[in-house]
């Protein structure tokens, strides 16, 4: 495989960049937990560019970069002049003056893009509105992990049908053969340009790509997956997601109804615990109706989140060798 450069859109790779950078992720773990930390990135400097806040991701390229031998270097929002003093384009002239790489997370996929067409240096996406492909990656690496091959697979994404990380899981599961089925009331499914490559990776793959409100759908699911209800920036929409998703939590009655032992996944961080502080701080008055995910589902033995979260890392190692070595 000639090197990934940048990752910025999961609709940008190929089958077998996804299936190459999985092996990848896969030996590098195995490395890790022998003690061996190749030094695969010896020297190299790389920016993480942070303008929404992260712990899975900030840490999980953190980790990365120095077990890799590369030294990384945290911006965040008040520390650097985005796109109010200088512009876009000369913000990535300088970094990519400066840096090797250049992880960022924000809002805006445009951002993103820019840095990867002016700072001539790899881009990493971390997170923006549209797309997540980093936590694809880890995604596909658990259900791997635990299955033992991803072709045939279902996935069945519940819940807010419209966000990042249904898109990045979509056209990831979709380009290597997993079936997806997103469940979402019917003013949070998929925007149509993403149905169009959905469309499109399932015709190339042969997976199917079903979307539907009805919670019943779950029916046949090998894994059911979901995320906030409410995600960053969108905050002044929380009684309004509240109402249209309370149907649609993940909760033990669901997950039986796929009548398969099917597993969990989140990519984290979850609402699923009412009596914790941040329970009793961030909720409303609408209780156990605003969790997508009850605490019984998030903590049985079918929940692989931890796993997901801890595969951040590795699939990360992957993703930044990836973009400097030819695999
Ligand atoms: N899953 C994920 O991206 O987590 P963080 O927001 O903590 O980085
Ligand atoms: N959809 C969530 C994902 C967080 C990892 C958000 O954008 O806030």
């Amino acid at each position: 495989m000639p090197t990934l450069n940048s990752l910025t859109a999961d609709n940008l790779l190929t089958e077998k960049e996804i299936l190459t950078i999985l092996d990848l992720a896969f030996k590098l773990k195995a490395q890790k937990k022998a003690g061996k930390r190749p030094q695969l990135l010896a020297g190299k400097n790389i920016a993480l560019l942070f303008e929404k806040t992260s712990t899975r991701t900030r840490a999980a390229f953190t980790v990365a970069a120095n077990d890799l031998g590369a030294f990384p270097e945290f911006l965040g929002k008040a520390d650097i002049q985005f796109g109010t003093k200088e512009s876009l384009e000369d913000t990535a002239k300088v970094l990519g003056r400066m840096f090797d790489g250049i992880e960022y997370r924000g809002a805006k996929q445009s951002v993103v893009d820019g840095l990867a067409q002016h700072s001539g240096v790899p881009v990493w996406n971390g997170l923006t509105d549209e797309w997540h492909p980093t936590q694809m990656f880890a995604d596909l690496l658990t259900l791997k992990e635990h299955f033992g091959y991803l072709k045939g697979l279902t996935v069945c994404f519940v819940g807010d049908g419209r966000n990042n990380v249904a898109n990045s899981l979509t056209i990831g599961c979709l380009k290597v053969g997993v079936n997806v089925v997103i469940i979402a009331p019917k003013q949070l499914q998929p925007a149509a340009n993403i149905v169009d490559i959905a469309q499109q990776c399932s015709q190339i793959s042969g997976a199917t790509y079903f979307v539907s409100d009805n919670i019943e759908d779950v029916k046949g699911a090998d894994a059911i997956y979901t995320d906030v209800w409410v995600s960053m920036g969108e905050e002044n929409q929380y009684e309004e997601r509240i109402k249209l998703l309370k149907n649609y939590q993940v909760n033990e009655a669901l997950m039986t109804a796929t009548g398969k032992k099917s597993v969990f996944l989140h990519c984290l961080p979850a609402f699923h615990d009412l009596e914790t502080e941040v329970g009793k701080e961030v909720y409303h008055s609408y209780g156990l109706a605003e969790l997508e995910v009850t605490d019984a589902v998030f903590r049985s033995k079918d929940s692989l989140v931890f796993d997901q979260a801890e595969n951040r890392m590795h699939t990360i190692k992957a993703i930044m060798v990836a973009s400097y070595h030819q695999l």
